[in-house]
């Protein structure tokens, strides 16, 4: 046991109760930001005379000097410290002596935690988000290569009427866009700094924490410090926004295996990213997508799990807050994780064309279209869509489909009628004329394909890193 706090106890920490208590398992992986915010406070302590400038100076040369050790794995993080604080407290102190032990003044382990986590999941934001961006590359490689590829587009699970595999890759490109513009949000809101708001009410020292934030580039401190070292809203809300990219992933992962299927077999899933079955020698699985899937429930756990810890924390910190992090670390890492593997999966999965066209051409999936030819030759809408569901009938019953019948046969169902009917329903036709922006048509995807195209071209992270280059100058 090792802990910063005993001087009013009479009696030792039961073991137990320490162990329960304890949070260096999972802390001491925000170990680097934890020292980076002791650095820029010890600065700022330096440049207002609250410490001595050699005393800053000689404190922040050492944390400097334990986080190169750690980073070597020179220094391991012992578990016998309570937190990560204390084992970064603790260690400048056997090393400095009293000049350490000024380290936490004007401050308390609420605003130090607060601060670590947020410059943790800060970071992570941007990783997720360029996961994001490489799965949208991804996304829109495909796009670029299959604006003519005919599929069947579905609803209910039942054929409905013909798209192309770009646009059906399109909507996915959109789901993962409002991600993205979901990371930035966030990232904005939670890039407040929450050091200096003390245990809950600040301090009496004369901190400067316009000067801190910059240190660490955040906009500017918290404005009210009861809310700095309380507010956990900024991890809800990336937590369901990791949750809606997993029921993303999920939905698309869905797609794959069902593409992926003996029945179905519109894709074929690299070897590289399939397994075998141990006991029969012809399976070839889509693991991947359903633990991609499956690992969607761990994710909205973590959603739930906060939601519930927060909602009865009277003001201001309470140590059951210490619980926002084993579940945001397993989100973050689990979302990363998926989405890496998946971007994978995705670019080295082979489409096979010639099935998706085969498949788009039967079950009826030009009847809309078929109805729509009769519309523009004067029968009501209503009335169209009767005349083609006999003709569906007919066609079911002969095992044929609409276009393989004959110019007789068709108008005996309607005389209306034409050649041109063949040409008005040809798959061709029937994804050609949806040239609506958003719709299937070629013309109208190779103008969507554009303006994704100019998106991915403004990286907001590269707008961040330029003003935080600019605050530090
Ligand atoms: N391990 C704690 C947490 O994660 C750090 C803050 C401890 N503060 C306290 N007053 N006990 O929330």
């Amino acid at each position: 046991m090792a802990q910063l706090w005993g001087g009013r106890f009479t009696k030792d920490t039961d073991q137990l109760v320490y162990n329960f208590n304890a949070s260096i398992s999972f802390d001491k992986k925000f170990y680097k930001q934890d020292m980076e915010g002791s650095i820029a406070h010890v600065k700022m302590l330096g440049k207002q005379g609250i410490l001595e400038a050699g005393e800053a100076q000689e404190i922040v040369e050492a944390i400097k000097e334990i986080m190169r050790e750690v980073d070597e794995g020179k220094l391991k993080i012992s578990h016998v410290y309570e937190d990560i604080h204390s084992f970064v407290e603790a260690t400048l102190i056997d090393r400095l002596g009293d000049v350490g032990k000024k380290l936490h003044t004007g401050r308390s382990r609420n605003d130090q935690v607060a601060l670590d986590m947020r410059l943790y999941t800060r970071q992570e934001v941007l990783e997720t988000d360029g996961l994001l961006e490489g799965l949208l590359r991804a996304i829109l490689t495909i796009m670029e290569q299959n604006t003519d590829t005919f599929m069947p587009g579905f609803t209910h699970l039942q054929k409905a009427q013909p798209v192309t595999l770009a646009h059906h890759m399109g909507a996915y490109f959109e789901m993962f866009k409002r991600d993205r513009q979901r990371m930035e949000d966030i990232y904005q809101r939670m890039n407040y700094c929450p050091l200096g708001s003390g245990a809950l009410a600040g301090t009496t020292y004369a901190l400067d924490r316009y000067d801190t934030a910059r240190q660490l580039g955040f906009v500017g401190p918290t404005l009210n410090s009861m809310d700095g070292v309380s507010d956990r809203d900024y991890l809800i809300e990336l937590l369901s926004a990791l949750a809606t990219v997993m029921m993303h992933l999920s939905r698309f992962s869905e797609e794959v295996i069902i593409w992926n299927s003996n029945e179905y077999q519109f894709v074929e899933i690299d070897d590289a990213y399939s397994t075998g079955s141990s006991i029969m020698p012809q399976k070839k699985n889509p693991d991947i997508a359903e633990l991609v899937r499956g690992k969607t429930g761990r994710v909205y756990g973590a959603l739930m799990s906060l939601l519930t810890t927060m909602k009865g924390i009277p003001l201001a910190y309470n140590k059951d807050m210490q619980e926002d992090k084993e579940l945001t670390f397993d989100a973050i890492d689990t979302v990363k994780g998926c989405l890496a593997l998946f971007t994978g999966m995705l670019s080295t999965m082979k489409f096979r064309k010639e099935r998706m066209e085969e498949s788009a051409r039967h079950g009826f999936t030009n009847a809309t279209d078929a109805a729509d030819y009769l519309v523009n030759h004067g029968v009501p809408f209503r009335d169209a869509h009767g005349i083609v569901g006999k003709l569906v009938l007919y066609c079911i019953q002969k095992h044929a489909a609409i276009d393989d019948l004959s110019l007789e046969e068709l108008k005996q169902i309607s005389p209306v009628f034409e050649a041109d009917i063949f040409e008005a329903v040809s798959m061709e036709t029937c994804v050609e004329k949806r040239l609506t922006i958003g719709a299937p048509g070629q013309k109208a995807m190779e103008q969507v394909i554009a303006l994704e195209k100019e998106y991915l071209e403004h990286d907001w992270k590269k707008s961040i890193a330029d003003w935080e280059t600019a605050l530090l100058e």
